[in-house]
């Protein structure tokens, strides 16, 4: 029994698997699988598409995350401001590289990090900002960009769930992932631009920052057997590109039905009081990476994913602990906010191959198990 998936990845290359298929029996047709010319083809256009100067595509949006923050080559100990209320990918990075990830609250409505929190959090030691464009939906970067000027902070963004969506305020305006000094995103399977393994890519409009990262993403090298940096081995594959190239310009109508999945849901879902539907910022648009909603307390929360199990309808707590009190980053602060929501929220199925009949069986049982 198969049910209703989170994501549909199997629908999802049916729906593209001519325009795949044919980038892929390419690849096998001219053999160059490591650093072929469909990596740069495909920095090109996501480039293109992005509106951002340089794209540099590595291993995956962990690895992304690491080597932005090489290539801004801070001093050890270092602070930087990261939510709580997030994917762990930032912090392991972080303390990987013995800088300090500085855990903020998030805004209950939105669960993106929260401003007011950001200041009082800054010292002597902050050097950086780095805020996760959660679900899909852009964090105040108008007030970040404020925040990281008036401070002399860098910025670096966690697009891997917000490709493809735009922010739009009073001053700035911009793809998500490229309106700081570096943004990174993730080329998971089931993310808004997903290949058919790991992936990830950099995205900066310096030119030596993009350097840099260049290098470091391919061993420090410069040219082939020349070490000047320290760097790691994270490239993208060329099969991996090569689905990304066929899949690209279709990123947009993606978002377009991943849009109309979530407007069902918040106009339907919106009848039942028990539960708190996500808030919209005012400011650009939103991919709905994730459509994820709020129950009283976990365990309602806790029933209803039973329940939708029962019936064969999958969901999933994002996240199920804050990062602040996972063993591996531990420390003894308070974060109402983030525990809160760890506790009470669910993430509904969500895909641009949700059929609205599929949907509709969601949400009529979501509607029986509250009663209405
Ligand atoms: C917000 C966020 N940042 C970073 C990552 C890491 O990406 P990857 O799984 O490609 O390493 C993820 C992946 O789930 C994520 O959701």
């Amino acid at each position: 029994m198969k049910g209703i998936q989170m994501v549909n990845l199997v629908s999802h290359y049916n729906r593209y698997k001519k325009l795949i298929d044919a980038r892929i029996n390419s690849v096998l047709e001219h053999g160059k699988f490591i650093q072929g010319p469909e990596v740069r083809e495909f920095e090109h256009e996501l480039a293109k598409f992005l509106g951002v100067n340089h794209v540099i595509t590595c291993g995956n949006g962990t690895d992304a995350l690491q080597i932005a923050f090489m290539a801004l080559n801070l001093k050890e100990g270092s602070e930087v401001i990261v939510p709580s209320f997030a994917y762990a990918a930032l912090p392991e990075v972080l303390l990987l590289l013995r800088l300090k990830p500085i855990f903020v609250d998030v805004n209950q409505d939105t669960f993106l990090i929260d401003i007011k929190k950001v200041e009082e959090k800054i010292t002597e030691k902050t050097v950086a900002i780095a805020p996760v464009h959660l679900f899909g939906q852009n964090a105040n970067m108008e007030a970040i960009v404020k925040i990281a000027k008036e401070n002399n902070l860098k910025i670096v963004e966690d697009a891997a769930q917000s490709l493809g969506s735009w922010y739009c305020s009073e001053n700035i305006h911009g793809a998500s992932g490229c309106i700081g000094d570096i943004g990174i995103t993730s080329f998971f399977p089931s993310k808004n631009l997903g290949c058919f393994g790991d992936g990830g890519a950099i995205f900066t409009n310096d030119s030596k920052l993009a350097e840099r990262a260049r290098k470091i993403s391919n061993h420090g090298q410069s040219k082939k057997y020349t070490h000047e940096i320290i760097g790691l081995n994270s490239r993208l594959d060329t099969m991996q590109a090569a689905i990304l190239l066929a899949k690209l310009p279709h990123l947009e109508s993606c978002i377009y039905g991943r849009v109309k999945v979530a407007e069902r849901y918040q106009s339907e879902l919106s009848k039942i009081s028990s539960i708190k539907l996500p808030k919209r910022d005012s400011n650009g648009t939103h991919s709905y990476h994730q459509y994820t909603i709020k129950l009283e307390n976990s365990i309602i929360r806790d029933n209803l994913a039973a329940y939708l199990h029962s019936k064969n309808i999958a969901s999933m707590i994002y996240y199920p602990l804050p990062l602040h009190r996972q063993k591996a980053y531990s420390v003894l602060i308070d974060l109402s906010v983030s525990e809160n929501l760890c506790s009470t929220v669910l993430s509904l199925p969500i895909c641009p191959e949700l059929t609205e009949v599929e949907q509709f069986e969601i949400i009529n049982e979501i509607k029986f198990f509250f009663n209405q």
